[in-house]
């Protein structure tokens, strides 16, 4: 595919302000493969992506082959001519995990590909991710869904709902973004029906949730899995109830974790909430998500206890707070995950710690100041 070249006069001015800023500031991953390859190359092996990557270890129980997948989430894609930071900004994510060697074994994109579901942005987050060396599983966020409610995305991408087997661990993808019907009474045409539910914070929709459909298809899916599989869940919103204001909620989750407690070992990745956030809920850890395009701040209330907070992000480098990960499956049953922000150092969230309720294996905090 050939790359976008248009530039607006934000994308011109960030370039010489980076390019100025360059020397005071960390050096970039392109810089660091260039001075250090070696370096890069012993990061990976241990599961350490040099700047752009989220490594979370995963592995439960029985030895089983370990491996490594990528993911990259919320991109939230204009149409090029509008805004084309956001696709820079996803590009520089699929160059970082081309970059890896060895590939991932396939890489996960967490939703919110597009910002208002539409034909131009859908398919140019498709046409990006082609790029992408590795196989690439998708999962829908809100963003891409509430134009057609997910005729196009489906189109593009195939169901949103699906499980897989990869190397002893089940994987589930949700579609957790569903809502009651808040607009046919209201009459809402499809664009107001998208930008209401992309406005998150307003009053005028309801909780996202998995559904009763899901959750009977995902207890029959799961029926055959022996309680020893360790389980894998992508959903786009958090499995949880974290801050209903925002929107980062899912009504159903208690259900749905009930559906998931047989298990020993259960990791929930979610995007979504563009932060370091983790959390424990008995025998389910959950890892969330960074964003390519922004940051979100902490909701006000209910941070789960194990978070590592990321500082607030230079409001001068929009890339500060974003970043894209990797996620790595180990067979010692811990799951481990490395938050590595661009333009900071990464931070890792090891199961070890989340199994000893925080006690051991503090992360590190980030490596700047709050701004
Ligand atoms: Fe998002
Ligand atoms: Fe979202």
């Amino acid at each position: 595919m050939r790359r976008p070249r248009i530039k607006s006069c934000e994308t011109k001015w960030m370039e010489e302000r980076e390019s100025a800023m360059h020397a005071l500031r960390d050096i970039d991953r392109r810089g660091f493969l260039k001075v250090s390859a070696a370096a890069a190359a012993a990061a990976m092996t241990y599961g350490m992506a040099p700047h752009s990557f989220q490594p979370v270890r995963i592995a439960h129980g029985a030895p089983r082959e370990g491996f490594m997948f990528a993911y990259i989430s919320d991109s939230h894609l204009y149409e090029r001519k509008i805004n084309d930071r956001f696709v820079r900004q996803l590009l520089r994510a699929v160059d970082d995990v081309n970059a890896m060697d060895p590939q991932p074994d396939f890489v996960l994109y967490g939703g919110d590909l597009a910002q208002l579901g539409q034909k131009a942005e859908l398919e140019l987050g498709a046409a990006i991710l082609k790029e992408l060396k590795a196989p690439v599983r998708m999962m829908v966020g809100e963003h891409d869904w509430f134009l057609d409610m997910g005729v196009l995305w489906r189109s593009l991408f195939g169901e949103p709902t699906y499980s897989f087997d990869h190397k002893g661990i089940h994987f589930v993808v949700l579609n957790s973004i569903l809502e009651e019907d808040f607009w046919t009474e209201r009459k809402l045409t499809p664009m107001q029906r998208m930008k209401t539910v992309a406005g998150l914070d307003n009053n005028s929709q309801r909780s996202f949730m998995v559904g009763e459909e899901q959750r009977e298809w995902l207890k029959t899916d799961l029926a055959s899995i022996p309680t020893s599989t360790p389980v894998v869940v992508f959903s786009h919103s958090p499995l949880y109830k974290l801050y209903k204001g925002w929107n980062f909620w899912t009504a159903d989750a208690d259900e749905v974790q009930a559906i998931l407690k047989r298990f020993a070992k259960v990791t929930v990745i979610h995007g979504h909430t563009h932060q370091l956030l983790t959390n424990r809920i008995g025998n389910i850890q959950f890892h969330g998500m960074l964003s390519t395009a922004w940051p979100w701040p902490y909701a006000p209330q209910g941070l789960p206890e194990y978070t590592v907070q990321m500082n607030r992000p230079d409001p001068f480098n929009p890339a500060d707070g974003c970043g894209n990960g990797t996620v790595r499956i180990h067979p010692d049953g811990v799951a481990d995950k490395v938050y590595a922000l661009w333009n900071r150092n990464p931070i890792t969230v090891t199961g070890a710690s989340l199994k000893a309720r925080g006690k051991t294996e503090k992360p590190a905090p980030p490596n700047r100041p709050a701004y």
